[in-house]
C-alpha cells in the first residue's frame, strides 16, 4: 500500500510554482492571532500558532490509501478565500451564528486524481479536511488516516479513552504523553501559556469516528486512529468526497470553547425545508423508575409503561408546563434485550393501549414520544424503520428516542463507517416522517444538527443512569462534562433527580435490582446541583428524569415549570475545567443561571451584567442550603436585580444554584 509521503514528495517538488513563498503556505484567522501553515519538506504537514508561539509544531497529513497518490508531475494550485455571514437555527444555545474564517486550499492534480486539503482558520479555532476526486475508479479504499497532532508544548488534557462502542466512560486529567487511546472532543490546557484547546471533528458523513492514540515514538503526539470495519479497513469511501473536517477549537479561557460555534460553522446549512414541526421541549417520562429496578421494560406486575400510568404522566405535563411524555417499554421485545435483541417497533404491549394514549395526550395537548430500544440489531431496526416511523406519524407522534444498548451484529463497531452510515440513515427517514430524534448510545455529535435539525439530542456521555446501578457520576466529572462532551452538542443527559438518595425507591421492599446490587447507589450532587443542571447541560430535549411522585409537593420544581427548553441565546460565564462552571440561557425575556462546582464548596460573585439594560428582574434563586450543608435541602429566595447588580453565588461541595430571571410586569 503506497502511503502519503509519495504525494508529499510530489507538493514539494511543485511548490516553487505556486507563487507562495518557500515551501510554506499559510492562512491566519480574521483577527491575525491564529495562523496555520502548510508545509512540504519531506512529508506534507501542518502547524498552528497562537499569538505567535507554536501550539502544534509540524505534523503528517494525509491517508494510507490506493489511490490517493498523486503523480510526480502533479499541478499544485492554492486558493485563498474570507468568508463572513451571520445565520440563523430553528433552536440550539444561540439561534443567530457568526461563521467568520478565512480559507486556503490546496490541491494537486493529475490526469486521474484531484487532492486537496482544504484549512479553514477562524478566531476560534482551526479545521482541515481532505478532499478527493479519483477517475476511473468506484471507491477508494482507506487503510488508515495519517494526520497527527504534535503538540508543541506541555499540557494537561481531559478525555475519555477510545473505545469503537461506547462514549460512557470515565474523564482522565493526564498529561499528553500520558494519554494512550482517547476519544474526542479531547480537551487541552498548555501548561504554561495557558492555551485553551479541544480536538474533535465536524460533520461526520459515510465515515468512521475518528479517535486518537499515542504515537510513543515521538514526544506528546496523538495520531487519528479511525474505528475500522471487521476486515479491518477503515473506509470504503466515494470516489469523490471529503472527509470530516478535523477541528482544533482554541480559547484563551476555559469558557471560550464552550462559546465558540465553530463546530456547527462546519455543517452545511439545513436540508430540512419545513422546520415548523421541530420544536424544543421539556418532558418527562417512565424511566427513572426501571433503573432503580421499582418497574421494569417488561410487562408484568411491575411494567412501568401501562395505560393507567401513562395518562398519569400525561396529566402531569399538562399541569406543569411541560410538553412531552416518553414512555420504555411500551412495545413487545423487551425480553429479547440482552439476548437475541428482538423488539417489535409497531406492537405495543397488551396493557398499553397506544391508540387510547395517543388521543388523551392529543387532547391535553401533550407530544407522545415513541421509544425504539434496538438492542444494536442494525438489520432488523433498519428493516423497520420506514414503517415505524410511519406508524408513529400517523398517531401525531414527532419524538423518537432510540437506543443501541447491545453489541452490533457481524463485528462491526458503533462507531465504524458501517455504524455511522446506520444512525444517519435514521436522521433522514426522520426527517421524511417528521420525526425529532434522541439518540442513545449514539454516534457523537459533530454539529449535523445544523444540516439535520431534527437530530434534536442524544446521550454519548455517562448519563444520569449510570448513577442509579453503578458508583456514578461525580460532581468532578459533571464540571468537565461541559469543556469536553458537550463541546459536540445537546446531550440527553436526563437530569433532575431530586429524591437524591432514592428514599422511595429503598423504601419499596419489592425492588428488584437492575444490572447488580445497586444499595448504595444515589445521586453524587446536591439537589440544587441536579436543578441547576438544566440550565449547564443543554439539551433542546430537556427532561425532568425523576419519577412524578418525587416532583410533587417540591417547591424546587417551580424551576422547571418556569424553564424554557428553547433558547435564544447562552453564554458560558465563568469556569475551569473539572472545578466549577456558570452558564445563562436566555429563552425570549427570560433568562436561567446555572452554577455548579466539583468536590469543593465554592463562592463566586456572579456580575448580571448579561440582563438587559434598564429592565428589572424578579429573580428567583434556588441555593445550596449552606446553612445546614444538608445536600437534600434547598435554600430559595427571590430579590429584585437590574443588569447593574452583582449576585453572590455559594455552592457546597458537589453543589450548584440556579436562577431565574423574569421581567417585572
Ligand atoms: C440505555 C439508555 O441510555 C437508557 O436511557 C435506556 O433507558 C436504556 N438503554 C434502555 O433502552
Ligand atoms: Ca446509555
Amino acid at each position: 500500500m503506497k502511503t502519503f509521503s509519495v504525494y508529499a514528495a510530489a507538493l514539494a517538488l511543485l511548490c516553487s510554482s505556486c507563487g507562495e513563498s518557500g515551501h510554506e503556505l499559510s492562512v491566519k484567522s480574521p483577527d491575525g492571532k491564529i495562523e496555520v501553515k502548510l508545509a512540504t519538506d519531506s512529508l506534507l504537514t501542518y502547524s498552528v500558532a497562537v499569538d505567535g508561539l507554536e501550539l502544534i509544531s509540524p505534523s503528517r497529513l494525509g491517508f494510507d490509501a490506493e489511490g490517493l497518490t498523486p503523480a510526480a508531475d502533479a499541478k499544485l494550485s492554492v486558493t485563498h478565500s474570507d468568508f463572513d455571514e451571520t445565520w440563523t437555527q430553528p433552536w440550539g444555545e444561540n439561534k443567530e451564528i457568526r461563521n467568520h474564517y478565512k480559507e486556503m486550499a490546496v490541491t494537486l492534480t493529475d490526469s486521474v486524481l484531484a487532492f486537496t486539503v482544504r484549512v479553514r482558520a477562524f478566531d476560534d479555532g482551526v479545521a482541515f479536511r481532505y478532499e478527493w476526486e479519483a477517475s476511473g475508479r468506484d471507491s477508494v479504499t482507506v487503510m488508515d488516516e495519517l494526520t497527527e497532532f504534535r503538540f508543541a508544548q506541555a499540557a494537561t488534557s481531559w478525555s475519555i479513552p477510545a473505545d469503537f462502542d461506547s462514549y460512557e466512560k470515565e474523564y482522565r486529567e493526564l498529561p499528553i504523553d500520558s494519554v494512550a487511546t482517547a476519544n474526542t472532543p479531547f480537551t487541552f490546557m498548555t501548561d504554561s501559556s495557558k492555551i485553551y484547546g479541544s480536538v474533535h471533528e465536524a460533520a461526520l458523513y459515510d465515515f468512521p469516528e475518528m479517535t486518537l492514540a499515542l504515537d510513543s515514538a515521538s514526544q506528546r503526539t496523538l495520531r487519528a486512529a479511525l474505528a475500522p470495519m471487521p476486515d479491518g479497513v477503515k473506509a470504503v469511501a466515494p470516489a469523490k468526497f471529503a472527509t470530516p473536517w478535523r477541528t482544533i477549537q482554541i480559547g484563551r479561557q476555559a469558557v471560550d470553547l464552550i462559546n465558540s460555534g465553530m463546530i456547527l460553522n462546519l455543517n452545511e446549512p439545513c436540508k430540512i425545508a419545513d422546520v415548523s414541526w421541530i420544536k424544543p421541549q421539556k418532558y418527562v417520562g417512565i424511566w427513572w423508575g426501571m433503573h432503580l429496578g421499582t418497574q421494569t421494560w417488561t410487562m408484568g406486575p411491575r411494567h412501568g409503561a401501562t395505560t393507567e400510568n401513562a395518562i398519569k404522566y400525561i396529566d402531569f405535563a399538562a399541569a406543569n408546563n411541560l410538553q412531552g411524555v416518553l414512555f420504555e417499554g411500551w412495545n413487545e421485545g423487551w425480553e429479547n434485550w440482552g439476548g437475541n435483541q428482538h423488539f417489535d417497533y409497531l406492537k405495543a404491549y397488551a396493557d398499553f393501549d397506544m391508540d387510547s394514549i395517543a388521543a388523551y395526550a392529543k387532547s391535553k395537548n401533550i407530544e407522545l414520544w415513541a421509544h425504539n430500544e434496538t438492542g444494536g440489531n442494525i438489520p432488523e431496526y433498519e428493516a423497520a424503520l420506514e414503517s415505524a416511523f410511519a406508524y408513529y406519524h400517523s398517531l401525531g407522534i414527532h419524538t423518537v428516542k432510540t437506543g443501541y444498548a447491545g453489541g452490533f451484529k457481524g463485528g462491526y463497531y458503533h462507531h465504524s463507517q458501517y455504524g455511522v452510515r446506520h444512525y444517519q440513515k435514521v436522521v433522514e427517514t426522520a426527517a421524511k416522517y417528521q420525526i425529532m430524534l434522541d439518540a442513545h448510545e449514539p454516534i457523537k455529535e459533530t454539529g449535523i444538527r445544523r444540516t439535520w435539525p431534527n437530530m434534536m439530542t442524544r446521550e454519548g456521555a455517562r448519563g444520569m443512569e449510570w448513577n442509579a446501578w453503578s458508583a456514578g457520576n461525580t460532581a468532578d466529572y459533571l464540571c468537565v462534562l461541559p469543556f469536553a462532551r458537550l463541546l459536540s452538542g445537546p446531550m440527553d443527559y436526563t437530569p433532575g433527580i431530586f429524591d437524591i438518595l432514592y428514599r422511595r425507591a429503598k423504601a419499596d421492599k419489592g425492588r428488584i435490582q437492575w444490572n447488580g446490587d445497586n444499595s448504595e447507589c444515589c445521586i453524587k450532587t446536591t439537589l440544587a446541583r441536579q436543578i441547576a443542571n438544566w440550565v449547564i447541560i443543554y439539551s433542546p430535549l430537556q427532561m425532568a428524569a425523576d419519577q412524578i411522585e418525587n416532583y410533587e409537593g417540591q417547591p424546587g420544581f417551580q424551576f422547571f415549570r418556569d424553564f424554557n427548553a428553547d433558547c435564544d441565546w447562552s453564554m458560558a460565564l465563568q469556569g475551569e475545567i473539572g472545578k466549577y462552571i456558570v452558564i445563562a440561557r436566555r429563552a425570549g425575556d427570560r433568562y436561567f443561571v446555572g452554577a455548579g462546582t466539583n468536590a469543593e464548596g465554592r463562592t463566586l460573585s456572579l456580575p448580571l451584567s448579561f440582563l438587559e439594560k434598564g429592565v428589572t428582574y424578579t429573580a428567583a434563586i434556588y441555593a445550596d442550603d449552606v446553612k445546614s450543608s444538608n445536600p437534600e435541602r434547598l435554600s430559595i429566595s427571590s430579590c429584585e436585580v437590574t443588569a447593574t447588580d452583582t449576585l453572590t453565588i455559594d455552592m457546597l461541595p458537589t453543589g450548584g444554584q440556579a436562577i431565574t430571571f423574569i421581567p417585572k410586569k
